[in-house]
């Protein structure tokens, strides 16, 4: 037996009390039992997408919403910003290009957070553009974006608004939509929200309520006008067959997260960071992004490290599955994903892993090294006694 453990930007670990909380036997969506489960996790959702606005679940993985955020906003022949930095924000670009929406790419060096002063400038050399459609955590970089300076941006412009991926960084960092004049705000089951994949939710702001009221685009599916009649207080329900199994873990994730408290919850996941960051720089590691992100932390593995192979060992010879690169980075990081159902010794598990898999790889390093880095951050998590 090898003993499994995920350390992926999603999947992530899902906790035993959501797996046995699914576990229940269905139940049919609809009915005023489901109604009742539909509307307190609606309610608790506000509270972490921290919006008065309504929330809205969709039986989507994560790229679902962002299509429909770029449906339900804007029209064939629209312009729209949208910063490049990763795999996922080059996403944006892919999708309205289906939709025949123009874009104006921020084309971002990966691992660099976008430059203020170029999102400003595009805003004021296109002031017909309908957004500016951001990553708050570019996973595959994993680097953050300054999205509340970004929204501070479109936020006197009467038909713009700020869209943010926020898949890898709602219930990690700080995203308080209403306060920050955030537009849209997305997010995925399998990140934080410590799920199986098939859930996004998506919340909208009045000023992005009243976009989607001129927009054309086509979609049916993907109608949010049509979903939030449906799934408003007093309707609890969805459109279309919600993900139901995926919704009532929902409901058991959010109470874990309230119960833990939003501020405790983006300590503990700041901590785990600067723990991982600790311990690859102790062992030599070069980091990814100059803006590094809260929930996963990707490093460049040592020259001369089939780094392919590397996190394969990892994965199929010592049971810990990080992920590796995509595209440009292919084969030559890892990122370790701290976002969810994750705790102190989770970083020392990878960090260990880590020093034992680069000594096997003939990259010779002082086993404990990066562990005692980690674990020097991560005492702080237990008060002295
Ligand atoms: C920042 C970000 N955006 C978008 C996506 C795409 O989400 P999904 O794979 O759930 O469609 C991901 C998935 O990893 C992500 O991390």
């Amino acid at each position: 037996m090898i003993k499994q453990y995920l350390l992926s930007p999603g999947p992530t670990t899902v906790p035993e009390r959501v797996m046995l909380r699914m576990a229940a036997p269905m139940i049919h969506h609809r009915t005023p039992q489901f109604s009742a489960i539909f509307a307190e996790t609606r309610e608790m959702l506000k509270q972490i997408h921290q919006t008065t606005q309504d929330t809205l679940m969709l039986a989507c993985s994560g790229t679902g919403a962002m299509e429909a955020s770029i449906i339900n906003l804007c029209s064939t022949g629209d312009t729209i910003i949208y910063v490049n930095g990763g795999k996922f924000g080059e996403r944006w670009g892919k999708i309205a290009a289906k939709h025949g929406v123009n874009t104006i790419e921020l084309k971002v060096d990966w691992g660099q957070a976008v430059a203020l002063d170029d999102v400003k400038a595009a805003l004021d050399a296109n002031p017909q553009a309908r957004g500016v459609f951001v990553q708050a955590s570019e996973t595959s970089t994993t680097t953050e974006h300054p999205i509340r300076e970004i929204a501070a941006l479109t936020r006197n412009r009467e038909n713009c608004v700020t869209v943010v991926d926020a898949i890898t960084a709602l219930g990690v960092i700080n995203i308080p939509m209403d306060d920050w004049g955030l537009d849209v705000v997305i997010s995925g089951s399998q990140k934080a929200f410590m799920l199986p994949p098939g859930l996004a939710t998506i919340a909208l702001s009045q000023k992005a309520w009243r976009l989607a009221e001129s927009a054309t685009c086509s979609t049916f599916y993907f109608d949010l006008k049509t979903e939030r009649k449906n799934q408003q207080a007093g309707k609890d329900t969805t459109a279309w067959t919600p993900a139901a199994s995926l919704v009532i873990g929902l409901n058991e994730v959010l109470k874990m997260m309230l119960e833990e408290g939003l501020d405790n919850l983006f300590v503990r996941h700041t901590l785990l960071a600067k723990a991982a960051r600790a311990g690859l720089a102790a062992l030599g590691m070069t980091l990814v992004s100059s803006a590094p992100a809260t929930s996963a932390t990707g490093a460049f593995i040592p020259e001369g490290v089939d780094g392919g192979a590397f996190v394969k060992y990892l994965r199929d010879t010592m049971g810990v599955t990080f992920a590796g690169g995509q595209d440009a980075l292919k084969g030559r990081i890892l990122r370790i994903a701290h976002l969810g159902y994750y705790d102190v010794f989770d970083i020392v598990i990878a960090i260990s892993a880590i020093e034992i898999a680069l000594n096997r790889f003939g990259h010779p390093v002082q086993m404990g090294q990066g562990v005692a880095a980690a674990q020097q951050v991560l005492a702080e998590r237990f008060v002295k006694v």
